[in-house]
């Protein structure tokens, strides 16, 4: 099926939209309350194969997860959790979880497929490490190329057992004992796999990172009762230090409505402050301080986007984010700023080569790591425009043009892109095009349903056209 999205007549995009459930949200309350005693309802706006993968694993391994979805959802939530999922005409999903207790998980008969999820794979190395029982993780093949070293190392420290440094991956449940670790990378995942081994460690278990990164792990665990803390360090580190669960003490389980996800807001913000005459109302973000820093540079590069209705959810800060049309310039980005919009990078690329100026963003190393290698994959995207980029191992450069509308991209030039898999890179390259041309053709929708499953339907809800037409 070939999938093409134009812009409307009038040539801007206007209205407003509800982008998917934050993923690594998803995955959490997922995973804590499968942990917990006791039942939990978890109400999440659309969610995308990657969060499923986290509850077709939990119900592997005997938790009770009842699962409703909107209609538009019941072909994939089907296909991934085999067949056990109930569609209705409500507009969002609704998960209902039975914690199993925190040793109440049950050896699985067979391995559990994380398929694209890096955060499925991380997390649930911490979560299998302190079982009695041994299980085996894998994933499709570009997770089976991602590196594993990074949580192997430091929960090996603890004393758990992994066959190796990729996927598959057999864990050994063990007995594990304290760690005060020193983490050379700014890494949720690093940091929430050592946090959750320590649920279950015989000591104090604290992990060093350089930055703050998301911190999801540690408000909601500190929500279903565990002793965590956070703090700054003299030298700028931030430290995160977690008591186990004394004997006999589980998790509380917890209701959580769970808000939408800034990372799939960017590609709308972008979209829409490069497209002619648009405002779109984007409702209903997760606006946690170490997640918001796309919303900041875009700022600091002109963007008029206004925040409204701020409020708390589920102890998540929630806002909506109002976004017109904007001249932007370019900024540098430091480190400390993309820990806190790492998955949008490649969409905030495109913003880059959009603007007046030079857009500098140091610290990216971890980019070429993620679902491909996305420096690659946003250079080659850009050059096929004529953008002018260069990059290193922790950097990359835009020359931005100042407006992208009307530029076309050179026939010849290599779309590796368009093959990646990735659906970051496959989306951004979406709004690219449609940017630049008018109009997008979508490759790979399966690959952009891993996040994000309404993508075209957020663009139709903005005015644009969809023609889909047999290839
Ligand atoms: C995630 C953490 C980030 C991010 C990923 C989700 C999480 O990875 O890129 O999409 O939910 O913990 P790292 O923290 O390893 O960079």
């Amino acid at each position: 099926m070939k999938r093409v999205i134009s812009l409307p007549a009038s040539g801007s995009l206007s209205g407003e939209i509800v982008v998917p459930a934050d993923k690594s949200i998803v995955h959490r309350s997922v995973m804590f309350n499968s942990l917990a005693k006791g039942n939990a309802r978890v109400s999440v706006p659309i969610l995308g194969r990657d969060n499923l993968a986290t509850i077709r694993i939990m119900r592997q391994l005997g938790v009770g997860i009842d699962v409703q979805v909107p209609q538009a959802l019941g072909e994939i939530a089907s296909a991934e959790l085999a067949g056990d999922v109930t569609s209705s005409d409500t507009h969002e999903c609704v998960l209902k979880i039975s914690g199993a207790g925190i040793a109440g998980l049950k050896p699985p008969t067979d391995n559990l497929d994380c398929g694209n999820s890096g955060t499925t794979a991380r997390l649930m190395c911490g979560v299998l490490a302190g079982t009695d029982f041994s299980s085996t993780l894998d994933g499709d093949a570009s997770l089976r190329k991602r590196p594993f070293g990074r949580v192997t190392l430091p929960l090996s420290k603890m004393g758990a057992k992994f066959s190796g440094e990729r996927l598959p991956l057999s864990v050994e449940g063990s007995e594990l004992s304290a760690l005060d670790y020193v983490s050379p990378i700014a890494s949720a995942q690093v940091k929430s796999a050592i946090l959750l081994a320590g649920l279950r460690a015989n000591g104090t278990v604290s992990v060093r990172e350089p930055f703050l990164s998301r911190d999801h792990t540690e408000r909601m665990l500190r929500a279903m009762g565990v002793d965590i803390k956070q703090r700054l360090l003299p030298s700028g580190e931030w430290l995160s230090t977690l008591e186990p669960l004394k004997p006999g003490q589980e998790l509380r389980a917890i209701d959580l409505k769970v808000p939408s996800d800034i990372s799939q807001a960017g590609f709308f913000l972008v979209a829409a402050l490069l497209t002619p005459g648009s405002q779109v109302l984007i409702k209903n973000i997760c606006f946690n301080p170490t997640r918001s820093g796309l919303f900041h540079v875009l700022r600091r590069m002109g963007a008029v986007i206004e925040v409204s209705h701020e409020r708390v959810l589920g102890g998540e800060d929630v806002v909506d984010l109002t976004v017109e049309t904007s001249a932007l310039r370019g900024v540098n980005v430091d480190p400390g700023e993309v820990v806190s919009c790492v998955d949008e990078i490649p969409i905030l690329c495109v913003a880059a080569a959009a603007a007046k100026g030079t857009t500098r963003i140091d610290g990216i190393g971890e980019l070429r790591v993620k679902e491909s290698d996305r420096v690659a994959m946003i250079e080659s995207l850009l050059r096929r425009f004529g953008v002018k980029v260069s990059s290193g191992i922790q950097h990359i450069e835009v020359d931005g043009v100042g407006a992208l509308t009307g530029l076309q991209p050179s026939a010849s030039a290599e779309q590796d892109w368009a093959h990646c898999g990735d659906h970051r890179i496959l989306m951004s390259a979406a709004v690219l095009n449609l940017v630049c041309c008018g109009e997008a053709e979508v490759v790979d929708l399966a690959a952009i349903e891993t996040s994000f499953p309404n993508f075209l339907d957020c663009f139709q809800e903005l005015g644009c056209e969809l023609q889909s037409t047999e290839d």
